[in-house]
């Protein structure tokens, strides 16, 4: 796509009216369906409530900062102007789940001021949710020092939710599914379901230059935003002009419509990059998963993955198999380091690993090259080599790095903390000079900045495939909850498609059994079908074949990801059920994928199929669990010929799935 298409708007509505100086006021979504009213009370402390249907989903909460030397807005407001303004516009994108997206909301801004300084709380209503951010433009200081924010989330109703705990370091864990009032804390997508119906999330939107919210239940039992520290306790350092990210709560009927969703996008400005032609979805293969079970080393020595031979291999096979990229894991130096002195060297590739032929090569066969930075935390290291090891990659032709970010950022610095969220900026903008892609592991959340930053692709920030490796796993009910909860912030990169399911035989080939503890773990939680199935539900531009070539090699069913394609044009999730199941279809071009999968429990769901284009007829490839079977190594693939008007039964296996392609016959 073009820049031209890229950044194209179509012609937006907005409708503006002052609304004098009252000091409350309502807010309602452009369906009427969803009120913010926003009042202060009788000191003059701001609140806000959300209604749904005329019924209270959020009670009066507390808003505002707590700046160290006072807090915004100040006490001394002493004019308060509302407006509201009504939004619709079409744009579009140069990928994403669904390339065309409408942006259609009201607006009330809620402007408080004293003296020469004024700050703004910024509401949103949506259709599919609320969203407010605070605004000021401060006249007696140079900057602010952010020492808390007040924003809570007062819960009217009683529910039933699901998170992760709230961490300033990392999202790499397990959900809990709780009652709303049981909730200590948690991280964010917050997604919850309350007793009257409402299906919701609470999140935020364009976080830049500020500590990620957590949530925590304060002393008077309200969940309340915690921001991330610095290790000085300060929460953030802003200057004097600035808005925070937005504050948001998807809203829904159905647990569906929260990943249907584009509120988090919307929020976010429009592309900062002109030209996105460089920018393109791709499926690719890595040296990876060996290192994982431990059959491989990132570490050069006699089970060095990232050899110049495995690397041509892996470049043929993403060439027979009509994959775009490969990545490469251990092929620069300083992995003897890790986890010591955190010492990489970013532009040098192990002996054993000839960069400039391979690169030669990867370009004759019109495969991407995919550069691994792992920092181990080192951030001032990072960043004083970023320039040159980005224009380095890009000599070579590169337009993918994977970074890492395992262990604890030297300084003491959390990952979530500002100083965190400023270098994952530093990163995405850098990356953009050279025309570099990004795939981020142990990463900042991603809060809708890829419509902004188009290059920041995709990312881990839960707990992806390698916890298979090396601990209990990923359960098939954990996979029916990634959807619902951390997916809604945006792309995953999971790295999904194991097929050599019971991988102690791999490991015992290589006497590595005891690698993590004797026989510790043998085997993905799931079915093959599942995991094909995975490539369709877990969105991600950059979709990973996880495994190792071997297990694919000469298997039927990887004509799956050979016929998928991850620049995706449309998607929509269609059932499900939160931690139970969930079914999700897509469109690139004229083929459609559909992916499904269940939790622990084997299951049958009807299909309309009713989102296929009507009038025509497809050649439906169904990669099913052959039913009964216990062996999840057991897979069905079989033709039929469908159309719009036919419904299909989806039988899955316990902890499993059912993928299936669609192309067109006509
Ligand atoms: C953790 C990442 O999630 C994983 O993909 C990577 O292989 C290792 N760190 C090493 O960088
Ligand atoms: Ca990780």
């Amino acid at each position: 796509m073009n820049s031209m298409i890229g950044n194209m708007m179509a012609a937006a509505t907005v409708v503006c009216m002052l609304g004098g100086c009252s000091s409350n006021s309502r807010l309602e979504s452009p369906d009427g369906r969803i009120s913010v009213i926003f009042e202060r009370d009788d000191k003059g402390v701001p609140f806000y409530s959300v209604t749904v249907d005329d019924v209270l989903l959020i009670s009066p909460s507390r808003l505002g900062i707590v700046a160290a030397d006072g807090s915004i807005p100040g006490a001394d407001v002493q004019k308060v102007i509302m407006s509201q303004c009504s939004f619709d516009n079409t744009w579009e994108q140069p990928w994403g789940e669904n390339k065309r997206v409408r942006n259609h909301y009201n607006e009330m801004s809620v402007e408080l001021r004293g003296g020469e300084s004024a700050s703004i709380i910024r509401f949103r209503a949506f259709d599919d949710g609320i969203a407010f951010r605070y605004e000021w433009d401060l006249a007696d200081v140079d900057s602010v020092v952010v020492m808390d924010e007040l924003t809570e989330f007062n819960f009217a109703q009683p529910g039933m939710s699901w998170s992760i705990p709230g961490s300033y370091e990392t999202y790499e864990l397990k959900y809990r599914e709780l009652p709303i009032k049981d909730v200590a804390d948690a991280n964010t997508p917050f997604t919850f379901r309350t007793d009257n119906g409402v299906f919701g999330s609470v999140h935020e939107a364009a976080l830049y230059d500020y500590p990620e919210m957590t949530l925590r239940r304060d002393s008077t039992g309200v969940l309340k935003a915690d921001l991330a520290p610095m290790p000085d306790g300060v929460k953030a350092y802003v200057p004097k002009l600035f808005v925070t990210p937005w504050r948001t709560i998807q809203i829904g009927d159905k647990a569906v419509d929260l990943i249907n969703s584009a509120m988090i996008l919307n929020l976010n400005e429009p592309s900062r990059i002109a030209d996105t032609s460089w920018i393109k979805p791709q499926k690719y293969v890595g040296i990876w998963w060996g290192m994982h079970l431990g059959t491989q080393t990132w570490i050069s020595g006699t089970r060095h993955g990232a050899t110049t031979e495995n690397a041509i291999k892996y470049i043929d096979f993403a060439y027979d198999n009509n994959l775009q990229g490969v990545l490469f894991e251990g092929w620069n130096e300083g992995w003897e380091n890790w986890g010591g002195n955190q010492h990489f060297d970013y532009m040098k590739a192990y002996a054993d690993f000839d960069i400039d032929s391979i690169a030669r090569y990867a370009a004759e066969k019109d495969v991407e090259l995919w550069m691994h930075n792992e920092t181990g935390g080192n951030i001032p290291e990072y960043e004083e080599a970023l320039d040159s090891a980005f224009s380095y990659y890009s000599s070579l032709g590169v337009h993918t790095v994977k970074t890492g970010y395992a262990g604890g950022f030297k300084g003491g610095y959390y990952h979530h903390s500002q100083y965190g969220v400023k270098h994952y900026q530093k990163v995405v903008e850098t990356a953009a000079k050279y025309q570099i892609m990004l795939d981020v592991h142990e990463p900042i959340k991603e809060t809708g900045i890829r419509r902004t930053w188009p290059n920041m692709m995709t990312r881990e920030g839960a707990r992806g495939m390698e916890w298979n490796a090396w601990s209990e796993g990923n359960d098939a009910g954990y996979l029916c909850t990634l959807p619902f909860v951390r997916l809604l912030s945006g792309p995953m990169d999971y790295t999904p498609g194991i097929f050599d399911i019971d991988y102690s035989r791999a490991k015992a080939d290589k006497g590595r059994i005891e690698w993590n503890g004797p026989n510790a773990h043998c085997c993905i939680k799931t079915t093959i079908a599942r995991q094909i199935a995975n490539w369709v539900i877990i969105y991600s531009p950059l979709q990973m074949a996880a495994d190792m070539i071997e297990n694919y090699n000469g298997h039927d069913a990887f004509r799956f990801f050979r016929d998928f394609d991850a620049d995706c044009d449309w998607s929509e999730a269609l059932q499900g059920e939160i931690g139970k199941y969930v079914v999700i279809a897509r469109r690139a071009g004229e083929k459609y994928f559909l992916g499904a999968g269940t939790n622990e429990e084997g299951r049958t769901l009807k299909q309309p199929l009713g989102f296929l284009k009507q009038g025509v007829r497809y050649e439906a490839m169904i990669y099913a669990d052959v039913p009964g079977s216990i062996n999840p190594e057991d897979i069905g693939i079989e033709r039929r010929v469908v159309a719009p008007t036919d419904t299909l039964d989806i039988i899955m296996n316990p902890s499993g799935g059912q993928a299936v392609t669609f192309i067109p016959l006509e």
